[in-house]
């Protein structure tokens, strides 16, 4: 069967718009490039069925066609209603995966499409937010014993998977990608302080510079989205929970405060804590006329939607993306992409290199997974995974780097003064 018999999706004449933004991925995605090569050499998922929930857009799909080049059969799904490329996905379907998603599924679209993906009866998962390995787990659970394992892509769906471990809910092996160095030094912090910049000015296009930015939130994600703003020119406040992250923030040289104490001076002000409920009536009451409102977390619960309805005496789309919500003394709030994340939403995403490497450690994870017996469980990446993607990350830019001498290995492992 033609994969477009199977698939779900908005239109595939959409399909030469999409290969296009393919073809400009791949360009510079280096490192899954020559997994591909190595990949079409050694087969690593032949006669497995894969299937993919990610964002789906250009640098996804290389993933994907990257599986698909190592013999696997790809279906995917995506992690985000709003994030979904529909010609990129009409492309997918068109290079031969299947595919259940489109751009603005409802939420029961939604669940049907990840259902779909199910029905595919995969052994393994790619999965980013947890929502793939949850519904499986709660509506087809004697699927598990189907599913060698997968990994998974997010802060958020870690935690998700640990609070299944935990409860000795997780019938099968997880791979944290979130957790390896290569994933949160460069895609949490880089790429998201880059590309949630990107979504809310592609938006909005208004200055940053000599404005106030608020970041709820000081992860790795936070760290990136408050340097980049810092970077613009903005005075930025952190609001942080952690007292230890709170205090980093305060020697990383920013202002450091409650949110409710912070929105009063917000020009931006920007989620990203994985939590619910951050931004809520307290501190959407004391905003400044003209604040921008924008989540970058997996979720769109970071900032209450509920409490801006019913504090808005009118709602209304000004421009794509931006929701103007004017309370009764006539402020107004401006929140973008219904308070999903903005970077994906309003955006394409982290930028290319950045995911060439997350997208490098999921295609090595899968395999990891794949061939070797992990028990059921969320389980680290191998950091031997970690020390290959930093060095072929290193290799396509270029950068050389020293060695450790044999003397130098032995005195780092030797407790004696004089080894
Ligand atoms: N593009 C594809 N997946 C992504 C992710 N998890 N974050 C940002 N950009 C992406």
């Amino acid at each position: 069967m033609h994969p477009l018999d199977d698939s779900l999706i908005r239109d595939i004449s959409l399909a030469p718009e999409g290969n296009l933004k393919i073809d400009w991925a791949a360009a510079h995605m280096p490192l899954l490039d020559r997994l591909r090569e190595q990949f079409q050499r050694e087969r690593p998922f032949a006669g497995r069925r894969i299937a993919i929930c990610l964002h789906l857009e250009a640098k996804t799909a290389c993933l994907a066609l990257t599986v698909q080049a190592g013999g696997g059969e790809v279906a995917v799904a995506a992690s985000n209603p709003l994030s979904t490329q529909d010609d990129v996905v009409a492309a997918l379907v068109d290079r031969g995966v299947t595919a259940f998603a489109w751009h603005g599924a409802t939420s029961k679209e939604y669940e049907m499409h990840l259902r779909r993906l199910l029905d595919f009866r995969p052994h393994a998962l790619i999965d980013d937010g947890g929502d793939l390995v949850a519904l499986l787990h709660r509506e087809r659970p004697e699927q598990a014993a189907e599913v060698a394992g997968g990994c998974e892509e997010t802060t958020t769906g870690i935690l998700r998977l640990r609070a299944m471990a935990a409860e000795g809910a997780l019938r099968f092996p997880m791979l944290a990608v979130n957790d390896a160095l290569c994933k949160h030094l460069f895609d949490n912090r880089y790429g998201t302080g880059q590309s949630v910049w990107d979504g809310i000015m592609r938006t909005t296009n208004l200055v940053v510079a000599g404005k106030t930015a608020v970041v709820v939130g000081y992860g790795w994600c936070g760290k990136g989205v408050a340097r980049r703003a810092q970077g613009l020119g903005a005075r930025v406040i952190v609001c942080e929970v952690d007292p230890v992250r709170a205090l980093e923030a305060a020697m990383d040289g920013y202002e450091v405060m409650p949110v409710v104490d912070a929105a009063k001076e917000a020009d931006f002000l920007i989620t990203v804590t994985g939590n619910r409920d951050c931004v809520t009536r307290p501190a959407l009451q004391v905003l400044k006329d003209g604040a921008v409102l924008a989540n970058a977390g997996h979720f769109d619960v970071e900032i209450s939607k509920l409490d801006l309805a019913d504090l808005a005496v009118r709602v209304r789309t000004v421009r794509r993306n931006v929701e103007e919500y004017t309370f009764a003394d006539g402020r107004r709030a401006y929140l973008l992409a219904e308070g999903r994340l903005v970077n994906l939403a309003a955006g394409d995403g982290h930028p290319v290199e950045v995911m060439d490497m997350t997208f490098a450690l999921q295609a090595l994870a899968l395999r990891e997974v794949l061939h070797n017996k992990y028990p059921p469980g969320v389980h680290p990446m191998p950091p031997a995974l970690d020390r290959l993607v930093a060095r072929m990350r290193l290799d396509s830019l270029g950068v050389r780097i020293d060695e450790l001498t044999p003397e130098q290995q032995r005195y780092l492992h030797s407790w004696r003064a004089d080894a």
